[in-house]
């Protein structure tokens, strides 16, 4: 199992970091966070999802990137080359399953945020600033896939047509640029009259608000907001040199990733206070959530039009460098597996994406007759996704380190270029820990799914 590093390496530490986080800094922290914050509990989630990032999360990043490093392979053929058993390309198959299942519903809401940049451009600011106006947009089912396929067609030609660096030094402007509007508005969005009851619902635990939905909840968003366990971080693992100090570059990652989750929430729901009082219809909005919100904290802010464009053009690069990257492991183990070139693999993909995405879009209008477990088709693709291939998936990860890789491989790895001082948190989290947050999860999925309880 020597190291093979044959493809493009990255250029050092700092590439690594900045094609993790591109990857990372996606939707997941923009929109979906602060919507299942809102939702599942405020405080208490936070310090939930905290704590899982500072554990699970740390220690399945560790091995992934010690995987790859290790293998000099993607998901699949990592996973193989730990064993012969079928059992081992299983594993693997359900790593590179997940993106898959992401990719079409992530274009879907992509498209969403593509229509509010151009009616902000159009100067619509105050049409969208109305309560019904998003329920209404998303039940027209013919507007919604065509801002799909835009954002879809888009995405596939940075893929195929090689403007993939390009865009990566866009997104190193657009990055910082978000960050710098983020902590604008969330400071307005805080001063509002009635937001600080927000702020305290979001960053102070009350355990009253607690439920098992929040694990749940908190331990999908993780998996989701880090991309972990569907192989990403294994590929990127293969194409870091051995001087990477892995536990010191993991650590940035999760603060930077969680750092701009906050600074979401802090956005989003102190203005959920201030303009509809933080009842709890308006809290569990759900994927919705931004897309109601935001056009009104803007529409009371002036200049409304500049500000709701510049926001969701950079919400629109955040969404692209994420999608892009997705959709590139999907590319990148269909070319693996069938050997066939990148234009057809990717156009198979598209395929896929514009089939799985197109049911997605008409989920809320024509085919919301189509519920399954009473949920959108939207809403279903991505519990299906985070709730329950990702947890088999981590699970398949964590066994694999116990019985085939060893700790003392990884640790190995690990230590060739730092000093593993969590080493004995991470054996705990990779035995014990992890496989309990799975139990609950998947535990809780399957009595979801049989009506027992509700999510
Ligand atoms: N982490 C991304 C986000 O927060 C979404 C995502 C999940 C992703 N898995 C991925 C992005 C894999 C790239 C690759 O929006």
């Amino acid at each position: 199992m020597e190291n093979k590093q044959s493809h493009h390496g990255f250029s050092g530490k700092i590439g690594y970091i900045m094609a993790v986080a591109g990857s990372a800094v996606g939707l997941g922290n923009i929109w979906r966070f602060p919507y299942l914050a809102a939702k599942y509990g405020g405080g208490i989630f936070l310090l939930v999802y905290l704590v899982l990032v500072m554990t699970f999360g740390y220690a399945l990043i560790v091995t992934e990137s010690a995987m790859g490093r290790m293998t000099g392979k993607g998901p699949v053929g990592a996973y193989r080359s730990f064993g012969k058993s079928r059992w081992f390309s299983l594993g693997g198959w359900i790593n590179a399953i997940a993106p898959m299942v992401i990719v079409p519903y992530y274009c879907v809401i992509g498209g969403w945020v593509a229509k509010y940049l151009y009616e902000y451009m159009r100067g619509n600011s105050t049409a969208l600033a109305d309560s019904n106006y998003f329920g209404s947009f998303i039940a027209s089912s013919g507007s919604v896939e065509l801002w799909f396929v835009v954002f879809a067609l888009a995405v596939f030609f940075v893929i195929t047509g090689g403007v993939r660096g390009g865009v990566e030094k866009i997104s190193k402007i657009m990055m910082p640029l978000l960050v710098l509007l983020a902590i604008i508005v969330a400071i307005y969005s805080i001063s509002r009259p009635g937001a600080m009851a927000g702020v305290k619902y979001f960053l102070v635990p009350n355990f009253k608000d607690f439920s098992i939905m929040t694990i749940v909840a908190a331990m999908g968003q993780m998996f989701y907001s880090l991309s972990l366990a569907m192989g990403i971080l294994v590929t990127y693992g293969s194409y870091i040199q051995k001087d990477v100090d892995i536990e010191k570059t993991t650590k940035q990652i999760e603060i930077f990733d969680t750092g701009i989750a906050i600074l979401a929430g802090l956005m989003i729901i102190p203005a959920v206070f201030a303009f509809s009082g933080g009842d709890a219809a308006a809290l569990g909005a759900g994927p919705s959530l931004m897309f109601i919100t935001i056009p009104k904290v803007f529409e009371s802010m002036g200049m409304s039009n500049l500000i709701g464009f510049v926001f969701f053009l950079m919400v629109l690069f955040a969404a692209i460098t994420s999608a892009v990257s997705l959709m590139e492991t999907c590319v990148s183990t269909v070319m693996e597996q069938t050997g066939w070139k990148r234009s057809s693999s990717s156009i198979l993909v598209l395929g896929e994406m514009l089939i799985i995405g197109s049911a997605a879009a008409f989920g809320f209008g024509i085919w919301s007759f189509i519920a399954p477990m009473g949920m959108s088709i939207l809403d279903f693709l991505d519990f299906i996704s985070n709730s329950v291939l990702m947890p088999i998936a981590a699970l398949c990860t964590c066994i694999l380190v116990v019985r085939a890789i060893t700790f003392q491989r990884i640790a190995k790895e690990v230590k060739i270029s730092s000093s593993f001082k969590q080493e004995k948190l991470y054996r705990f989290v990779v035995k014990y820990f992890a496989p309990a947050c799975i139990a609950i999860i998947l535990v809780s999925s399957v009595a979801n799914a049989f009506g027992i309880i509700k999510m």
